[in-house]
């Protein structure tokens, strides 16, 4: 069953200790991703792209969707007025998926979490949904992607409450107070997927550079 398998993928992947390991189960769960998170009614997706549509002007280029997987963000930035978009993700059965959608510019296999291999500024916005949370990044990806956000560039992502409260909260607050970024948006708690019996909520942020 869609739900069961989806449960057991994503239950690995939040207990997941190493990189590696996170990227073995996606490359694995790659094939049912998209059917599974439509069955489980997977709301983060839908939710960056309407925060990021709120503070981005149609055709701002280019942009980053980081942690991309099988690209569901990407094939609607497309049909939203965002056609420029590159797609990074550490699983390279995620890529495969995306690059077979044929909706981004580039597709990065690189790791979050550590330095990335792009210059200063480079990207106009950059959407991160679903990826920091349990097992996947935590608060340490969040300063490479602020380098590479060009200054009055967004970056919208999601945060799973669990990393909020255990130093993602105090990490954007400090941001803010000494003029990195500003806290433009910020969504009440949700459930990113209402079907699943994992319940811990997330937010959507958005974050403009300075
Ligand atoms: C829940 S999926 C979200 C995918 C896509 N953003 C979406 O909303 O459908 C999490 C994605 O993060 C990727 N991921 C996990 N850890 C990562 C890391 N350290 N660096 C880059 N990608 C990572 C996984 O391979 C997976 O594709």
């Amino acid at each position: 069953m869609a739900d069961d398998k989806h449960s057991g993928a994503l239950s690995a992947a939040y207990a997941a200790k190493r990189p590696e390991d996170v990227a073995a189960i996606y490359d694995n769960w790659s094939e049912t991703y998209d059917s599974d998170m439509s069955a489980a009614g997977y709301r983060h997706p839908t939710i960056c792209l309407a925060l990021l549509a709120r503070h981005l002007p149609r055709g701002a280029e280019p942009l980053l969707d980081a942690g991309a997987g099988t690209g569901l963000i990407g094939e609607w930035l497309i049909i939203t007025g965002y056609p420029n978009v590159e797609a990074l993700d550490i699983s390279q059965g995620m890529l495969d998926k995306a690059a077979a959608k044929g909706v981004y510019k580039a597709l990065h296999r690189l790791a979050m979490g550590g330095p990335l291999p792009f210059a200063d500024n480079a990207y106009a916005g950059i959407i991160s949904a679903g990826v920091f949370t349990s097992g996947h990044v935590g608060v340490e990806g969040l300063d490479e992607l602020i380098r590479i956000c060009r200054p009055g560039g967004v970056i919208v992502l999601t945060v799973k409450n669990t990393l909020w409260l255990a130093g993602f909260a105090e990490r954007v607050a400090a941001l803010e107070a000494e003029g990195t970024l500003a806290r433009i948006e910020e969504t009440p708690p949700y459930a990113s997927m209402p079907g699943e019996s994992d319940t811990v909520p997330s937010r959507g942020l958005v974050l403009r550079v300075s």
